[in-house]
Parts: structure tokens; C-alpha cells; sequence
């Protein structure tokens, strides 16, 4: 990669071998938060360190928190301070590009009635906070966005909070999430009801502590003053990292691949029933449970995808995989249409907008909608995209370059080390020509 960023791969290839991709980053996020608030030390193993998280770590140092990095990242101990433990932050705390980290944190620092200041890069002061700051003024807290419901989020102390049931009105788990940890801090008993099951790791972690989390088909609870006791965390690899690799092993003739160690929490793996109802060849090995989360080490061999009507109730469990989806999509024979999912256009960018505009400069007949698209499959060719500060964007195109005829070319590529610093070096060593 060059030092502005750019990436070039170059066409073809096949992939092999075995890669373990780095740790979950929801995970992750909710290990460094949950440790925090947690009475004792954490030792988080495998935790994922992008950019991403290291701005959630970033806030709880800048809170008090002492976080400890040993054998070279792979350990870290998170002294949690309790659940009322943190300090006021004196400066403005930068979020960088994560949604998971100002979306979450609100939840806990509106609970714990510590006056902040959140805010980010470009791509996150473009997106919506109304859907976490709307819930948690319900609770009673004060919380001043930018005139359209954009960061900076501004958080008052002083306005303890009271338990609400919240319908929430889109399928998202970090505002289930941003709500029950709010809920931690409130009189009573706070409870979100889902429109439509989303991941489901904050309660998973939370059970972890020891906090009890009533869970009864769409509705999820929990009494306001349970405290947390710290436990060791294992965090598994990161189905949404390995997707790049599923597809790219998919879609690229004569590649077999194994991903170990892969998280297969059934909130997440969508992506999976998506590539099988194409035609992938994906074998789940070695079926496990690590910490509270289903784990699997993933064979993927080469298959001739053909297009599918994604089924709208796959859409959540698969949320953060379209933009590479879309690419298997390009690469499979006849139409595959994606409708009920306008979320995307909410991402770290509008990633209907910005997937069609490169599969269309590569080629690619695509029809847009509000809340979805159209991929006809066919023959990729070379192109120049933008990532537009999104990480997805860029490595989907990075693998695109397996069914290209030209180079691809990805302009603002720096942004992959939000999630997945290590892709680079990994996808070359399985084969990527990059
Ligand atoms: C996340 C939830 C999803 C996902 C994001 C991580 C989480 O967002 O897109 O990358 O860790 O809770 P929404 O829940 O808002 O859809």
C-alpha cells in the first residue's frame, strides 16, 4: 500500500492454505467496555486491535481506566473500576470512525451521569445518533446532538436515569445495546423489544459477568444496579473479516481455503446462508463454544455462484457483509436482488450508493433502491474506486481483483486498518496478488 493509501491488486489468483483472521470487533468493543465497568481485572485474549477498538480503549484510559497490552497485544487486562468507577474525561473523546464505540458508550456514560463530549472522523459525524440519543432521553438523559442528529454528542451530567421498555423501531444491536447498558444504571427494570433478532453479544457478555439478562423472544431485560464481575474473555475471529475470505476463496476457480477459529454466533452468520443458498461450498469443522460464543473452523473450496433473492429476515444477520456479498453477487450467473435494507446506506458510508457506483465502474449492470439493489452477474473489469472512508468498500474491491481482467485500484485503503489492520499481509500470503 502506499503511504496516501492507495492499494493496487493485481488480476486472478486463487486462494489457499489457512488464515485465522484477528478477533471479533463487536466483540472486542464490548470486552474493553464491559471490563471497565466489571469489579476485578478482565484478561481479554485475541481482542482485535484496530483502529476501531482502540478508539473504545482510548475513552476508558481517557476515563481512568488502565488498560495493560502483553505478549504483543495478544493479552490485555482491563482493570475495571466498577460500575461507577470512571472519571469525567477532560477533553472531547475522538471516536475515530466507529459507530460501535459512540453508539455504546453514550448508553454507559448517560447511565453513569458523566459529563463528555463524543465525537469522530468525517464519516462518523455524518452518521444518525437520534436513534440512540431519542431512546436515552426517554430514560432521562441530556444528551445535544448536531442540528441533524449527527455527533458531536454532547452528554450532561446530573439527570439520573429512570428504566423505559423501548420498541425500537430499527433492527440494530447498538442501540439494543447502547439501551440495556443505560439500563445498567437505571431504577427498575429496562427492556428493548427488536423488530428483528440482531447480534446479540452485549447480553451474552453481559450473562458472562454475572448479570442476569431476561431474554424472551423479542424482548430483551435487565434490573438497573447489577454489578459486573469480571471474567476472562477468548475472543473469536471475526466472521465479517473472514467473509472477504469466504467470498474470495468462493468465487476465485481452484481456491480451497480453511478459516480457524471463526465466530458462528447464529445473530451473525446470514452472510453464510446467503453464500450456501448461491451455491457456495462452505464446511462448518470443529463445532465449539468459546466463552459464551459458538465457534468453527470454516473449509471453503471454489463454486459457480448463481444470483438469489435474499431473503429481507437474513438482512440484520448479515448487515455488515453486503458490500462483499455484492462482489459474490457480480461474480454469480443471472440476478441477485436485496431489498429491506436500507440500513446500509447508514454505514461508515452509504454502502448501497458507493458499491454500485464501483461495481458499475467495473462493468457491472446494477439497479439501485431506497433500500436495496440488483446485481446482474458478469465480467469484472479493472477499475479505480474510492473507498470513501469505508473499510468493507476497500477490501471488497481488493477481492474483486480475483475475478477482474484488470488491475483494481482502491483509493483511501488506509481505512481497512479500522477493522482488519492485518488484511493486507494475510490476503497475500492465501494469494491475493496485492
Ligand atoms: C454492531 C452492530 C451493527 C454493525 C456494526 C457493529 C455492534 O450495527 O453494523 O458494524 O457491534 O453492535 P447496527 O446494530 O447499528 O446495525
Amino acid at each position: 500500500m502506499s503511504e496516501a493509501g492507495q492499494l493496487t491488486v493485481a488480476p486472478g489468483g486463487a486462494l489457499h492454505g489457512t488464515v485465522q483472521v484477528p478477533g471479533d470487533k463487536s466483540i472486542s468493543h464490548r470486552a474493553v467496555m464491559l471490563g471497565a465497568l466489571a469489579d476485578g481485572v478482565t484478561e481479554v485474549r485475541d481482542c482485535l486491535l484496530g483502529e476501531d477498538v482502540r478508539s473504545t480503549m482510548g475513552a476508558f484510559r481517557a476515563m481512568g481506566i488502565e488498560i495493560e497490552e502483553l505478549e504483543g497485544g495478544r493479552l490485555l487486562r482491563v482493570h475495571g473500576r466498577g460500575l461507577r468507577g470512571l472519571r469525567a474525561p477532560t477533553a472531547e473523546l475522538d471516536m475515530g470512525n466507529s459507530g460501535t464505540s459512540i453508539r455504546l458508550l453514550s448508553g454507559i456514560l448517560a447511565g453513569h451521569g458523566i459529563p463528555a463530549t463524543l465525537s469522530g472522523d468525517d464519516s462518523l459525524r455524518r452518521r444518525p445518533m437520534r436513534r440512540v440519543t431519542e431512546p436515552l432521553g426517554r430514560m432521562g438523559a441530556h444528551i445535544h446532538t448536531a442540528a441533524n442528529g449527527t455527533p458531536p454528542l454532547v452528554i450532561e451530567s446530573g439527570h439520573p436515569l429512570k428504566a423505559i421498555t423501548f420498541e425500537m423501531p430499527v433492527a440494530s444491536a447498538q442501540v439494543k445495546s447502547a439501551v440495556l447498558l443505560a439500563g445498567l444504571f437505571a431504577e427498575g427494570e429496562t427492556a428493548v423489544i427488536e423488530p428483528a433478532p440482531t447480534r446479540d453479544h452485549t447480553e451474552r457478555m453481559l450473562t458472562g459477568c454475572g448479570v442476569e439478562v431476561s431474554v424472551d423472544g423479542p424482548r430483551v431485560a435487565l434490573r438497573g444496579g447489577q454489578r459486573l464481575t469480571a471474567c476472562p474473555i477468548t475472543v473469536p475471529a471475526d466472521l465479517s473479516s473472514a467473509a472477504f475470505f469466504i467470498v474470495g476463496a468462493s468465487i476465485a476457480p481452484g481456491s480451497e481455503l480453511l478459516l480457524s477459529n471463526v465466530g458462528v454466533n447464529p445473530t451473525r452468520t446470514g452472510v453464510l446462508s446467503i453464500l450456501e443458498a448461491m451455491g457456495a461450498r462452505i464446511e462448518r469443522l470443529n463445532p465449539r463454544s468459546i466463552g459464551g460464543e459458538p465457534v468453527a473452523d470454516l473449509r471453503v473450496s471454489a463454486a459457480d455462484l448463481r444470483g438469489i433473492e435474499v431473503d429481507p429476515a437474513l438482512v440484520p444477520l448479515a448487515i455488515d457483509e453486503f458490500p462483499i456479498l455484492f462482489i459474490a453477487a457480480a461474480c454469480a450467473r443471472g440476478v441477485t436482488r436485496v431489498r429491506g435494507a436500507e440500513e446500509l446506506r447508514h454505514k461508515e458510508s452509504d454502502r448501497i450508493a458507493t458499491m454500485a457506483a464501483g461495481l458499475g465502474a467495473a462493468g457491472i449492470q446494477v439497479e439501485t433502491f431506497d433500500d436495496g439493489i440488483e446485481i446482474h452477474g458478469g465480467a469484472l473489469t479493472g477499475t479505480r474506486v474510492d473507498s470513501h472512508g469505508d473499510h468493507r468498500i476497500a477490501m471488497s474491491f481488493a477481492i474483486a481483483a480475483l475475478r477482474a481482467s484488470g488491475p483494481m485500484v482502491i483509493d483511501g485503503a488506509a481505512t481497512i486498518a479500522t477493522s482488519f489492520p492485518t488484511f493486507a499481509p494475510l490476503a497475500r500470503a492465501a494469494g491475493l496478488r496485492l
